[in-house]
């Protein structure tokens, strides 16, 4: 007992949640403040779907009767209508999408809304609603990924023999095919879808039951829900089950990554389509125009997917921050996790979106990559290799190209447009047979191992990148 004089208030004047506790209203921006509704009322489905769970195990272990458990679920499927039309009126006051739809409910159907809530607390809620809610996201990000993936392999098939300069440092190092160049692309791409189904693996685990920390007295049964809610198991520790996010942080992490991947492919995009490369030209639909420069068509779309790197990178950073020292269990740091989440996830998706429409449809110009790849003395390194199976050590075959490349330079010819005489001042080893070696196209087919840029590897490529793809499907 407290020696407090006033009379408590009633729950009516505080707050219907919690109101026995408190002798005063919460603060009006308190109030503000400490609300989440709106922005956690995307998570509105999975509220819905969570509650319908758990009302149905009530039912099946006793603790609601049938009728209180049909009551229940007409209510609930009734608001998740008011709510898809858009007729439901979100309350700041009742400070979240879990307090809201439960407090609707009591409206709907009376007093029997009111046991919904028995043997769960809104930490096991919020934490199982944004699990569904990630899930649900992840698929359709992963169907996302496949598009784009089918259409940069495609794209890479029909250009296996297509020529380019290939770069280190970004000087022209060796020729390499397209095909070769778009496969790169996909292996990154891959790789995150990897890291994708990885992060929906781990998080696919229910926290429904944990309760506010602790679990319940009820007799629940948290696999039942599990199952129902198409978890493969309920978590194992309750403390743990309302409190971590790490599941919400590895998605951001792979969302970081993709989109260092999708910079990459932006930056190159931009390069290609410059007036200094001119190696592709973008649709159209894809590039604006400049008010004052009429010649100007612009990226802007990888442009723009560059640059959400950075609010990406962001977003894993707020995570990563927000969650480290929380001590256990629930902390309402936590409520913290769902902009950065819901704003990494729509970023990805747009980007995503993007891509898959757009990357199938960059024009390259084969030519002007043909003629970039005869500048630069891309085929040196083949006649050194060409000097090596002459019976020259690598060493002193480096060198003796070394001094071909300078003379071409001051010459102002490529190697192959050396006459035969003239390649012999180099070394006497060298014979008519070497026209062949330093052709962009002997190069590029010289390269004929797993993993190499011969157009018959890159086929090879194309065909594995996409039986490993449609073997998720
Ligand atoms: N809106 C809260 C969140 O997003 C829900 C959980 C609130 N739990 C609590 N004990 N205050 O995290």
């Amino acid at each position: 007992m407290n020696d407090k004089p006033s009379a408590p208030a009633t729950a009516s004047a505080t707050n219907s949640a919690w109101g026995g506790r408190f002798s005063e209203a919460v603060d009006a921006f308190v109030a503000r403040f400490t609300a989440s509704v709106s922005f956690d009322q995307r998570l509105y489905r999975q509220d819905i779907r969570g509650s319908l769970a758990h009302a149905a195990m009530l039912a099946e272990v006793g603790v609601l009767s049938a009728a209180e458990c049909e009551q229940i679920t007409a209510g609930l499927q009734l608001i998740e209508q008011q709510i898809a039309r858009g007729e439901f009126n979100w309350s700041e006051t009742l400070e979240d999408v879990h307090m809201n739809i439960e407090a609707r409910l009591t409206d709907a159907i009376g007093s029997v809304g009111k046991k919904l809530h028995t043997g769960r607390s809104r930490n096991d809620q919020v934490a199982t609603d944004i699990r569904l809610w990630l899930r649900d996201e992840i698929d359709q990000i992963a169907t996302l990924l496949t598009r784009l993936q089918s259409g940069i392999i495609a794209l890479a098939e029909s250009h296996a023999e297509t020529i380019m300069p290939g770069f280190t440092h970004l000087q022209t190092a060796q020729p390499v095919t397209f095909g070769h160049h778009l496969l790169a692309w996909n292996e990154m791409l891959e790789r995150d879808h990897g890291r994708l189904l990885d992060c929906r693996k781990r998080l696919n685990y229910s926290p429904l039951g944990a309760a506010a920390l602790a679990g319940t007295t009820y007799p629940i049964d948290r696999h039942a829900t599990a199952a129902a809610l198409g978890f493969t198991a309920p978590t194992e520790n309750s403390l743990d089950s309302v409190s971590d996010r790490d599941f919400a942080i590895e998605f951001c992490a792979f969302a970081s990554l993709l989109l260092t991947h999708l910079s990459r492919m932006s930056e190159e995009l931009i390069l290609w389509a410059s007036a200094q490369f001119q190696f592709i030209d973008l649709p159209d639909r894809f590039c604006t125009g400049s008010s004052i420069m009429p010649q100007k068509k612009n990226p802007d779309v990888p442009e723009l997917v560059r640059g959400k790197t950075g609010r990406i990178n962001g977003h894993l950073v707020s995570l990563l921050t927000l969650m480290k020292s929380q001590p256990l269990a629930y902390n309402k740091d936590n409520q913290e996790d769902k902009e950065p989440l819901f704003d990494s996830v729509d970023t990805v998706r747009d980007c995503l979106r993007a891509f898959a429409d757009m990357v199938p449809n960059i024009q390259p110009r084969q030519q002007q990559m043909y003629q970039a790849a005869q500048r630069g003395f891309s085929t040196a390194t083949d006649l050194a290799d060409y000097l090596v199976r002459r019976g020259l050590p690598f060493r002193d075959s480096h060198e003796v190209v070394g001094r071909a490349v300078a003379y071409g330079v001051e010459q102002q010819r490529d190697l192959s447009e050396f006459t035969l005489a003239e390649l012999q001042q180099f070394s006497a080893a060298i014979e008519d047979d070497v026209f062949a070696v330093l052709t962009l196209e002997g190069s590029v087919a010289a390269r004929d191992h797993i993993g190499g840029t011969a157009p018959q590897q890159v086929r090879s490529a194309a065909a594995r990148a996409l039986a490993k793809l449609h073997s998720r499907d």
